[in-house]
């Protein structure tokens, strides 16, 4: 649908990111020359990068999508009578906007519609997409990077307002990170709020090796694609063939961490600065903290919201908790 002619989706003023080039070679070029290596995992998503995620959640090893679709799927019901009526649901990381349709369609007389996504495009063909497909909902995309704080559109008082994070990405946030975040949301929220938030166990780390290191390779293209992106947009100089996929558990931090390892002692220029490489040093790449419920509790609640209900699925791998404020 053009998006000029959808008469319910209302442009709110954007955000954009700083451009690129700047901005991405300081991250770089600071996180390589860092006594330990390390790329924050944002850097994963551009459009290769996306195609390959959206391939890593079809995967057979790769349970959170899917497991996190079948909760939802079986207490989207109970989600929405949490919410109540007349909600203004706010979406963080939209994406493709598939699992809201899944609250959407529960939730009684939901008024606005926040999805929230640095991808203009696929922003706005979500926006009018659901705008389309649910007559009388107000759908005001915000084109913004949720990691930072963000200003969103002025909504109608009486509208509850819920914030909704699916995928486990608050896995992808070190926990400083993940409270600084949740306590924006409960700030967003407010008193009368609430949180549907997605959440990824801690479980047998052979369950999680697999999901990290599938059989078909595409989670391991998915991180060597890094290197493919900083060689093309920074001219960086980095040899596929020399650097490979290590992912594994982290028991004591209770996360999986994604690493790119250099197989040989190297020099690789980014961006006019050379960078050394030991053989067997690694670029820390990601990580994907699994929660207990000790752990989340205390996350939750360092950030001013407290879980009423967690749903699980039959294995225990995934929650979807609904949070409210304290
Ligand atoms: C986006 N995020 C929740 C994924 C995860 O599982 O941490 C990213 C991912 N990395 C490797 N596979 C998937």
């Amino acid at each position: 649908m053009n998006p000029s002619t959808s008469p319910r989706t209302e442009r709110a003023p954007s955000h954009r990111l700083t451009p690129w080039p700047k901005a991405v070679r300081d991250v770089v070029v600071n996180g390589l020359s860092a006594s330990v290596k390390a790329l924050p995992p944002w850097l994963f998503y551009d459009a290769t990068g996306a195609e390959l995620f959206e391939q890593i959640c079809d995967l057979p090893e790769y349970y959170p999508t899917r497991t996190e679709l079948g909760i939802l799927t079986q207490h989207a019901p109970a989600l929405a009578r949490h919410a109540g009526p007349h909600a203004a649901l706010i979406e963080y990381g939209s994406g493709a906007g598939i699992k809201v349709r899944l609250l959407l369609d529960e939730l009684e007389t939901p008024q606005v519609y926040v999805p929230v996504d640095v991808s203009q495009e696929q922003l706005m063909a979500v926006a009018d997409e659901r705008a389309a497909q649910y007559p009388g909902l107000r759908v005001m995309p915000v084109c913004a990077d949720y990691t930072k704080p963000l200003e969103l559109p002025q909504l109608p008082a009486s509208a509850r307002r819920i914030a909704f994070f699916p995928g486990s990405t608050i896995g992808n946030f070190h926990p400083t990170e993940a409270a600084a975040f949740l306590h924006r949301v409960r700030h967003t929220v407010g008193a009368r709020g609430g949180m549907i938030l997605g959440v990824d166990r801690r479980k047998d780390p052979r369950v999680l090796h697999a999901a990290y290191n599938d059989a078909a390779g595409v989670t391991a293209a998915f991180n060597r694609n890094l290197l493919v992106r900083l060689n093309r947009e920074l001219g960086a100089t980095f040899d596929l063939d020399t650097f490979r996929h290590v992912a594994f558990f982290n028991d004591e931090a209770s996360r999986i961490e994604m690493h790119l390892e250099s197989t040989i002692a190297q020099q690789v220029r980014v961006a006019d600065v050379v960078i050394e490489f030991d053989a067997g040093e690694t670029i820390h790449t990601e990580c994907s903290y699994k929660y207990d419920e000790a752990r989340l509790t205390e996350l939750v609640e360092e950030s001013g919201f407290r879980i009423e209900a967690l749903y699980t699925d039959v294995n225990d791998w995934f929650w979807v908790a609904w949070l409210q404020p304290t």
